[in-house]
């Protein structure tokens, strides 16, 4: 059978194998599915391995997205805008990097959450590789705003430049928040997994707005507390986005389209 695997350090708590066994069983491909711990500074390393034991393809988790867009020959062009790859697959010669990272958003925002983001006013938290890599697939529905605040304010302002061209992508300051309300406010900042809540002000919530912590694992950050304080009463975490991005991937390297809703499910009671 095709053999795959999630590569990263640590990997250990990765639901990304449950995910794709549920996948292949109720598809029916022949395949597994494992996960492998790579040493820091030898992901290329292991990939070649990998790839030498008949692997046909990756899901890339932290720290190594970067290495992985590095070592691909070819990358899909949401990969490209991305700068990050989170799955690879290994052809004969070639490695495909892509990212199906913001396609998982956007489908659990869009399909499972049932929210349109046309017209939305959209407010990004974070300005790192989680947040570069959600920018183009959530452009793609023409929110009105794409603002964009980051801690270190230079990172948004990049992203503004990069990005402007493709959308009304906006960086701005939180001091600047003040004021301003949103529809949809999405946490892509790793506060959260410090316990932290990036400044955001009171108010910045419109009335049946959503909020979406991209961390999965824990319906109870503090943005979504915040959130909830503010009188929000729609939110997610992260758990539909991780099963959609895995979806994404299943569907590159198979050519199937996995039904999720179950998944997501099983998750989210086992949480
Ligand atoms: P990732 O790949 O998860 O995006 P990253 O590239 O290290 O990881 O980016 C982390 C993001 O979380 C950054 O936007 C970071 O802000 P800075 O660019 O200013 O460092 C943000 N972040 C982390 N902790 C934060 C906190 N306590 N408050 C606000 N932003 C925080």
């Amino acid at each position: 059978s095709d053999y795959y695997a999630v590569i990263g350090n640590p990997v250990a708590h990765s639901k990304s194998p449950l995910i794709h066994g549920e996948f292949s069983r109720q598809t029916g491909q022949d395949m597994r599915y494992e996960k492998i711990l790579a040493p820091i500074g030898e992901f290329p390393t292991v990939v070649t391995e990998f790839r030498q034991h008949g692997g046909k393809g990756l899901n890339v988790t932290v720290p190594f997205k970067l290495e992985a867009f590095r070592i691909s020959t070819h990358h899909t062009e949401r990969a490209d805008a991305a700068r990050a790859v989170n799955t690879l697959v290994l052809e004969d010669e070639a490695i495909l990097g892509d990212n199906t990272d913001g396609a998982g958003l956007v489908r659990d925002i869009t399909a499972n959450l049932k929210f349109s983001l046309t017209g939305k006013r959209v407010l990004l938290i974070g300005a790192g590789g989680a947040a570069r890599g959600v920018i183009m697939p959530l452009l793609e529905y023409e929110p009105s705003i794409l603002a964009v605040a980051n801690r270190t304010q230079e990172k948004a302002y990049e992203l503004q430049q990069r990005f402007s061209s493709s959308g009304n992508v906006v960086a701005i300051d939180y001091a600047d928040l003040h004021g301003e309300q949103f529809d949809l406010v999405i946490n892509a900042t790793s506060a959260s997994l410090n316990g932290e809540l990036p400044p955001l002000p009171a108010g910045v919530f419109a009335a049946e707005s959503l909020a979406y912590d991209m961390m999965y694992g824990n319906r109870d950050t503090p943005f979504l507390q915040f959130a909830a304080l503010q009188g929000v009463t729609h939110f997610s975490d992260g758990v539909g986005m991780l099963v959609e991005q895995a979806a994404e991937s299943f569907f590159l390297w198979r050519g199937v389209r996995p039904r999720t809703d179950t998944v997501i499910e099983m998750l989210r009671s086992h949480a």
